[in-house]
C-alpha cells in the first residue's frame, strides 16, 4: 500500500483518487474549492461519470479515501499527483499552466525526502523540466510525469484497464526511484499486464498530446471525406466501413459527422501548435490547423444542412436538438459542438429547443437564451426539424415511426451518423446527413 495524494479533484483527480484507493492505496484528494471537496466528500462529483459516484461512495466507506482542501495533508504521503486542469489561455492558443504552477508551488512546502511528484495534467512539453527546477527547494523531492488517458464516460474502465502506463522519469538513480514507486501505485494493473513504457519526462508529455492530435486529425480526416462524399454523391458512412477493415487504420474514430469538442481535443491540439511555435518547430504542426478547421466547418456544414431542409430560412422555424453534451454518457458541454450549432440557428431566427439526458443544466448556465426540455417527447412537439447531434442512447433507439406523430414536419438530421436511414425513411421522414446522399 502507499500513501498517495492526488492534488485537483476536478474530472481527472476525482477518478483518479478513487480508483488509486479501490487499488488499496491510502489516498487524500486535496482542491482549493471547498465545495467540491463537500461534495466529493458525499460521493455526489459535481459532474456526471458513470460509476463515479459508487466507487467514491466505496472508497470511503473502506476508510482508504477522503477528501480535503487542506494542502498539509499531503505531508503523510510519499507520491503526490498532479491532476488540476490546463484550460486553454483566454484568446490565446495556449494553455494556462497557473493551475499546475500553484499545485505543484503548494506541495513543495510539504514534501518529505524520497518523496515524488507525478504530473497527471496535459502540458506543454517542457513543463516537467521546469517544475522540477521550481522544487529544488525541497531537497530529496523529485518530478516524473505520468499522463492520463482517460475518455469522459469510460473514466473509470481507462483507469483501470489502460492500454498503457507511461512514465517519464529522469535519468540515473532518482528515475529508477520512481519507476519503483509509480509500479508499486499500478501493481495490480502491471500484474494483470498493462504494457507499461518509460521515457523521458519530454517524451511523456509529448505521448499525451501527440496522441490526442493523431486521433482529432483522424476525425477531421474522415470527416474532410464527408465534405468530398457530399461533392461526389459518394456515401461517408460505407467509406469509413470500407477503409477501417484495413487493419493499419482500423475503424475506431472514424464516424463521420459534427466532429469533435469537450474539453481535450481542441484545446490540446492549439496548445500542442502554439508549443511547437515556442520551440522553432511551428512549421511541424500547421496541419493541425487544418485538423481543427475542418472540424469547426462541420458545425457550419450543418446549419446550413438545417436551413435547406427548412426551405432557406429559420424564421417561424421550430428546431429540435437532441444533445447537449459534447459526447454521449457525459453531462460536459465544453465546446460541445451540439450547443454551438443550436446557438447559431437560434441566431440566426430558429425557435430552437435543446434536450439532453444530463447535460441541461451546464448548458443553460453557457447558453442562458436557448429552450430546454429534458423531456425528448415533448421537445420533439411541433418541430419542423430534429437535429441528432449527441448520440446518446435514447436518441439512438427512437422508434421514427412512434415519433412522427408529434413532429410538425418528419425531417431528421442525424449529426452523428448513427440512424438507419432506411428505417427512418420508410417510417416517413426526410433523411439527411453530413457526408451522405
Ligand atoms: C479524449 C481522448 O480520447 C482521451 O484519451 C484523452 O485522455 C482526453 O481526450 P474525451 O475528450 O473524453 O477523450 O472524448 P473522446 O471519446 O475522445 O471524443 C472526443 C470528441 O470526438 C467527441 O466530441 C466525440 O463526439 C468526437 N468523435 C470521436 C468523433 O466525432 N468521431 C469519432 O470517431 C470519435
Amino acid at each position: 500500500m502507499t500513501s498517495i495524494s492526488v492534488v485537483g479533484c476536478g474530472y481527472l483527480g476525482a477518478v483518479h483518487a478513487g480508483v488509486l484507493a479501490s487499488l488499496g492505496h491510502e489516498v487524500v484528494g486535496i482542491d482549493v474549492d471547498a465545495s467540491k471537496v463537500d461534495s466529493l466528500t458525499l460521493s455526489e462529483p459535481p459532474f456526471y461519470e458513470p460509476g463515479l459516484n459508487k466507487l467514491l461512495a466505496d472508497s470511503q466507506a473502506s476508510g482508504l479515501l477522503r477528501f480535503t482542501t487542506d494542502f498539509s495533508s499531503a505531508k503523510g504521503a510519499t507520491v503526490h499527483f498532479v491532476c488540476v486542469g490546463t484550460p486553454q489561455r483566454a484568446g490565446e492558443l495556449g494553455a494556462n499552466l497557473d493551475y499546475v504552477n500553484s499545485a505543484v508551488a503548494s506541495l513543495s512546502t510539504h514534501l518529505n525526502h524520497g518523496d515524488l511528484i507525478v504530473g497527471k495534467s496535459t502540458v506543454p512539453v517542457g513543463t516537467a523540466e521546469m517544475l522540477a527546477k521550481s522544487i529544488a527547494s525541497a531537497p530529496g523531492a523529485s518530478l516524473a510525469w505520468n499522463p492520463e488517458f482517460l475518455r469522459e464516460g469510460h473514466a473509470i474502465e481507462d483507469s483501470i484497464s489502460p492500454d498503457r502506463l507511461v512514465y517519464g522519469v529522469e535519468e540515473g538513480e532518482v528515475g529508477r526511484r520512481a519507476v519503483a514507486s509509480l509500479d508499486e501505485v499500478y501493481a495490480q494493473l502491471l500484474k494483470r499486464g498493462t504494457k507499461r513504457l518509460v521515457t523521458d519526462r519530454a517524451t511523456a508529455e509529448m505521448v499525451k498530446t501527440a496522441a490526442n492530435s493523431f486521433l482529432a486529425t483522424k476525425i477531421s480526416f474522415i470527416n474532410a471525406m464527408a465534405e468530398l462524399c457530399e461533392a461526389a454523391g459518394a456515401d461517408v458512412a460505407q467509406l469509413a466501413d470500407a477503409i477501417g477493415m484495413d487493419d493499419r487504420i482500423g475503424r475506431k474514430f472514424l464516424n463521420p459527422g459534427l466532429g469533435f469538442g469537450g474539453g481535450c481535443l481542441p484545446k490540446d491540439i492549439r496548445a500542442f501548435m502554439a508549443r511547437a511555435g515556442e520551440l522553432g518547430a511551428d512549421q511541424a504542426l500547421t496541419f493541425l490547423r487544418e485538423i481543427d478547421s475542418i472540424n469547426m466547418r462541420r458545425r457550419i456544414r450543418m446549419v446550413d444542412l438545417a436551413r435547406e431542409v427548412c426551405d432557406g430560412s429559420f424564421i417561424g422555424r421550430k428546431i429540435t436538438v437532441l444533445g447537449a453534451a459534447f459526447k454521449p454518457n457525459s453531462d460536459d458541454v465544453r465546446d460541445s459542438p451540439a450547443l454551438n450549432v443550436a446557438a447559431q440557428i437560434s441566431l440566426q431566427g430558429g425557435d430552437v429547443t435543446v434536450t439532453d439526458p444530463r447535460a441541461i443544466d451546464n448548458a443553460r448556465k453557457l447558453f442562458p437564451n436557448l429552450s430546454y426540455n429534458a423531456n425528448v417527447y415533448e421537445a420533439l412537439e411541433h418541430t419542423d426539424a430534429v437535429l441528432l447531434l449527441t448520440e446518446w442512447d435514447e436518441y439512438r433507439e427512437l422508434d421514427p415511426a412512434d415519433i412522427k406523430r408529434l413532429v410538425g414536419r418528419a425531417a431528421v438530421l442525424d449529426g452523428r451518423n448513427v440512424l438507419d436511414p432506411q428505417k427512418w425513411r420508410e417510417a416517413g421522414w426526410l433523411y439527411r446527413a453530413l457526408g451522405r446522399r
